[in-house]
């Protein structure tokens, strides 16, 4: 399966960045713990080059912890200031506004030197689509949160979110870039919900997703479906419909309806807590 998705809101959001990124002092690119990879938009890192960066891992806690701590311990060497977030929870959120401070520090203190005291530090919030970028930007600002009047040079309409008395927030749409060159990407994003379900082979999808589960969490794959993993991964599809009760006409398996299911799980976390990606290794 070939995917692409590049819908032509996600242009018009690229240019709302570029025009706003003189803006501001720090990028917080939120990923997605279970594909830290593949959900890092090649695109922002291009329009962040010269950016203090900061880089969470949302949803850590459907992640497999040992995994999540390799990555981080990854990124942190590529210079990076990371967290742990689960932004549905709370837990971790709180943290950042201390990395956000500990990034900027070299930037805070040139501003003094220069007669700058208190001036905010200016955050953009940026992600791929269905990252967490809504949850975590409530979580974080939480009832503190208050909208700033409009700053010139921002698109009309742009709201800065006011933190606290040392962070403003602004948020960006979640966008995507234009061709994935590696197929494994997309599926990637697709399995965790980035890419819309709408132009997707679901069935297909979730074929995929069983042989990879099969292959690096065999037990717990095991275990949710309740049954022998051997065979091919439709015939694992069709046992599992006929588990869940999902008969079509003619007491057929229906595929489609498995699959959605079993997206579903995958997704919010019930098979099992998931890394689809390894650390680079060294050369
Ligand atoms: P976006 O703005 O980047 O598009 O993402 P959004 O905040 O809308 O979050 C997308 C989905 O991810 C939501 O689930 C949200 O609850 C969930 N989510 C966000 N952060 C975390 C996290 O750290 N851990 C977990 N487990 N989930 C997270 P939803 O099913 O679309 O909505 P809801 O039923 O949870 O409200």
């Amino acid at each position: 399966m070939n995917i692409q998705w590049y819908p032509g809101h996600m242009t018009k959001a690229v240019r709302m960045m570029q025009e706003n990124i003189k803006l501001v002092d720090v990028i917080i690119e939120l990923i997605d713990a279970r594909i830290p990879m593949s959900s890092r938009n090649p695109d922002i890192a291009k329009l962040a080059a010269n950016k203090i960066k900061v880089l969470l891992l949302n949803k850590y806690d459907l992640a497999d912890e040992g995994k999540t701590k390799e990555w981080r311990e990854y990124y942190k060497n590529q210079g990076y200031h990371t967290a742990l977030v689960n932004s549905k929870s709370g837990k971790g959120v709180r943290t950042v506004n201390e990395v956000i401070m500990t990034a900027c520090k070299e930037k805070i203190e040139r501003d003094r030197k220069r007669g700058i005291i208190n001036r905010p530090v200016r955050a953009m919030i940026v992600g791929i689509p269905n990252v967490g970028k809504s949850t975590f930007i409530n979580s974080f600002a939480g009832k503190a949160c208050a909208k700033t009047g409009d700053k010139p040079g921002i698109t009309k309409g742009k709201q800065w979110i006011k933190l606290n008395k040392n962070v403003e927030l602004l948020d960006t749409p979640g966008i995507l870039w234009p061709k994935f060159e590696d197929n494994e990407v997309g599926l990637n994003l697709a399995y965790i919900g980035s890419i819309n379900d709408e132009i997707l082979q679901l069935e297909e999808l979730a074929c995929e997703l069983i042989e990879i589960l099969r292959d690096r969490y065999t037990d717990k794959l095991a275990e949710y479906m309740g049954f022998d993993l051997a065979g091919k991964a439709f015939e694992l599809l069709e046992k599992y419909a006929l588990k869940r009760g999902c008969i079509a006409k003619g007491e057929l398996p229906d595929l489609s309806r498995a699959a959605i299911l079993f997206m579903d799980d995958f997704r919010g976390g019930k098979i099992c807590k998931v890394t689809l990606e390894d650390v680079p290794s060294e050369v």
